[in-house]
């Protein structure tokens, strides 16, 4: 005879955690370049606080503390006067380093007078803030790489969009590195190959897939025996750049898209994530063409993200996930995450040891086949109702 007691000791009890109040060490991108210099301030909230983003005359884009410390004027309601940052409240002017550099209607500017200055960086068009709960400088070695192709004449610019994700922490996104599955039942993709390689301060994802086919309509691509490539690679907690080769371009050679997928935290449930396309223009093409077919990839990958967030909005947060042998190494991958988390000197070895892991694909592809099968045979599609847009199963996210 078995008692209540006997089943609920076999029952596995979510263990929801609690998000952390600390937010990651690490250089997070704000966005392009091109949308905060344009000589206006900028308010961004982010890292629970709100920071104001400005370029002066000397072009170089600024971040300071979005309030002004004399009496807490919003600086971002103020305006750029020469190199600094004039307060609407009472016009004290504030440099890109935090000092003040001028009281129109005072004497003298009290000797002490600095706000936080959040240290900065320019990458491949893209704007970089510097978040450290320990006050220290940017480390040398998470320094985000150039992609060496942009501003290449043969290659698109940017193509950028964004989307707010509230009452999530942004470890869930995080945690889609490692995550084969949900690219079948999510993206409506067949992965085929899928390797993590985790050292240092970066987290890689390999990938081969191609479209499901029960998903006519949701994939751009209608090839469905021709495998795209995903190489992606997280740099530090929140910054991920994705090669990608489409369909037919699998193997050697470079990739012929690249996808920036990164987040902010804006409190410790809450995030902006945001998603970056370029693509090389196929040869002949003018311009314009290019442009849209920027476009459309960056279309396809929104309606990846905008899946992710529909799961992400309606899950519970888990630190206790209940794994299977085809799921990846999410354990691993968190111990990798912990790392911008802690004080540098309380970083362990298991955090940045190098690790690298293979999930076996073979099960998973013949089971997800005969389920493709069955409903392309009962003329079924597999998207959910809700969706109704393209989309390439080549996200990494
Ligand atoms: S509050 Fe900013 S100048 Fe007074
Ligand atoms: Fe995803």
């Amino acid at each position: 005879m078995s008692s209540t007691s006997d089943t609920e000791a076999k029952v596995r009890i979510i263990d929801t955690g609690v998000p952390p109040e600390r937010f990651a060490r690490g250089w997070h991108c704000l966005g392009l370049v091109r949308d905060f210099n344009d000589g206006q301030p900028h308010q961004v909230q982010a890292f629970g606080t709100d920071l104001v983003v400005f370029a002066g005359e000397d072009g170089k884009v600024n971040i300071l503390n979005g309030y002004c410390p004399h009496m807490g004027g919003n600086l971002a309601h103020g305006s750029v006067k020469g190199n600094s940052i004039a307060c609407p409240f009472h016009d004290w002017r504030w440099r890109g380093d935090g000092k003040c550099s001028g009281i129109p209607y005072a004497r003298r500017v009290p000797p002490l007078a600095r706000t936080r200055a959040w240290p900065s960086m320019e990458v491949s068009g893209q704007l970089f803030v510097w978040n450290d709960p320990e006050g220290g400088k940017p480390l040398e070695e998470l320094t985000i790489p150039e992609i060496p192709i942009y501003g290449d004449a043969g290659w698109t610019d940017w193509v950028w969009n964004y989307v707010d994700v509230e009452g999530s922490h942004c470890r869930e996104i995080v945690d889609n590195v490692v995550d084969m599955a949900h690219f079948f039942y999510v993206h409506y993709g067949m992965p085929t190959y899928f390797v993590n390689i985790f050292e240092g301060h970066t987290a890689t994802q390999m990938m081969r897939s191609r479209p499901r086919a029960d998903a006519a309509g949701v994939s751009q691509s209608t090839n469905y025996s021709s495998e795209n490539q995903s190489h992606a690679t997280y740099f530090g907690p929140s910054y991920m750049i994705d090669k990608l080769w489409s369909a037919g371009r699998t193997g050697e050679g470079e990739p012929n898209i690249y996808l920036i997928n990164c987040h902010y935290p804006v409190t410790p449930t809450s995030f902006r994530l945001q998603y970056g396309v370029m693509v090389e223009k196929p040869a002949g093409m003018d311009d314009a063409a290019a442009e849209q077919i920027a476009q459309a990839v960056a279309k396809g990958i929104s309606i990846g993200f905008e899946q992710d967030v529909a799961i992400w909005k309606n899950k519970s947060r888990i630190d206790n996930p209940l794994l299977s042998e085809e799921d990846g190494p999410v354990y691993q991958l968190r111990r990798w995450y912990e790392q911008f988390y802690v004080d540098v000197d309380d970083i362990e070895p298991e955090m940045v040891n190098r690790f690298e892991f293979e999930i076996d694909t073979e099960r998973a592809l013949k089971n997800w086949q005969a389920e493709v099968d069955e409903n392309l045979a009962a003329g079924r599609t597999a998207f959910a109702p809700n969706l109704t847009h393209a989309q390439d199963a080549v996200s990494a996210g």
